[in-house]
């Protein structure tokens, strides 16, 4: 589905990047994690885990992570967290976070092992919170990988910062933002079916204002889009001088000189997966295929054409028909 050339690009990218700069290579998109980007992107995350039911262990998958630091950059505000004793580890018992970083790319993520070796040879010794690095392709896993992700069982959390954009940009429907990408759409089904059911949530990073197919798509039942460039004056926690430094550093570490967002979607527990549609609003609340418009005559089902109802959520396919019925100028 996705080009086997992107995939073979992305590796030949990595392969040329760790020739170039050898084993301390980091490489990273859109933005660099920091502790001012760490607060606006865990927090509310880690807020809605410790409020929920109390559980052993909070379970991170990054998708896509490349040779950045993002994950370190998780471990390590979370350590931090832990010393200062903040709200989330004054429950009662201990979490235990473990986080696994994933890319399609086999150079980059032996390239991420070898770099973070150190590391992750301490939190297996320490059974600290753990970090660890695999392959996984997130668009069409092989069998071995989704025997991996098994053992791993669902996760609270799952990232990308720049994975989505990837797939927009690169490929055959690049720049068009079609609201029914299959790409995007296969992945983000995937991404449903590894979130832990109820409390799980995926955020993805990306420049972009709006993502279509990220919000027809049904198996999130909320998205909070989070302009973390102008969220940087709610930085760190209330201090005047603490709020202009993490201004500041935003500001220095943004990549771009662009605005960028967090989406951070929760998993719709009325969403069927297998059949792509939400289970009890889809059949009341989508348009029927014999509605037709007021003005022009055209019916729902030739609205939709070859496109099957399952392809978008049933508010998608409300908001696209009630938007064609009051543009329409009829025949
Ligand atoms: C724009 S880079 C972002 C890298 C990193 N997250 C960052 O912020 O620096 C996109 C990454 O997606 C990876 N990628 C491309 N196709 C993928 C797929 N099907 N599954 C998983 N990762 C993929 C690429 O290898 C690349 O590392």
């Amino acid at each position: 589905m996705q080009n086997p050339r992107t995939l073979q690009l992305w590796d030949s990218f990595y392969q040329s990047k760790v020739q170039e700069e050898g084993e301390s290579h980091e490489e990273e998109w859109i933005i660099r994690p920091t502790d001012a980007l760490m607060h606006q992107l865990l927090l509310p995350c880690f807020a809605q885990f410790s409020s929920g039911p109390t559980a052993a262990h909070l379970d991170i998958l990054e998708i896509g992570c490349g040779t950045s630091s993002f994950s370190k950059s998780i471990l390590a505000f979370w350590k931090k967290q832990e010393q200062e004793n903040t709200a989330l580890f004054q429950r009662t018992g201990p979490i235990e976070l473990r986080i696994l970083a994933t890319d399609v790319s086999k150079t980059c993520i032996y390239h991420n092992k070898r770099r973070d070796c150190s590391l992750i040879l301490d939190t297996i010794s320490s059974s600290l919170p753990s970090l660890q690095y695999a392959t996984l392709n997130a668009v069409e896993p092989t069998a071995e990988e989704l025997q991996m992700l098994e053992q791993w069982g669902s996760f609270d959390l799952v990232f990308d910062k720049g994975g989505l954009d990837t797939f927009l940009f690169r490929s055959r429907y690049r720049g068009s933002d079609r609201a029914d990408h299959p790409v995007v759409h296969s992945i983000l089904q995937n991404i449903f079916s590894w979130l832990r059911p109820v409390t799980g949530i995926y955020t993805t990073i990306t420049p972009r204002v709006k993502i279509k197919p990220l919000r027809n798509f049904g198996g999130f039942s909320q998205i909070d889009r989070r302009n973390l460039s102008a969220e940087a004056s709610t930085a760190p926690l209330g201090d005047p001088n603490a709020v202009a430094a993490a201004k500041l550093e935003l500001k220095s570490v943004q990549l771009k000189p662009v605005e960028f967002f967090a989406y951070i979607c929760y998993r719709n527990e009325s969403f069927n997966p297998a059949e792509g549609i939400e289970l009890d609003a889809q059949q009341e609340l989508a348009p029927l295929d014999s509605d037709a418009c007021q003005k022009c005559k055209t019916k729902f089902s030739e609205f939709r054409g070859s496109l099957c109802l399952g392809s978008k959520s049933a508010k998608a396919w409300r908001r696209e028909w009630k938007g064609h019925q009051s543009h329409c100028k009829g025949c």
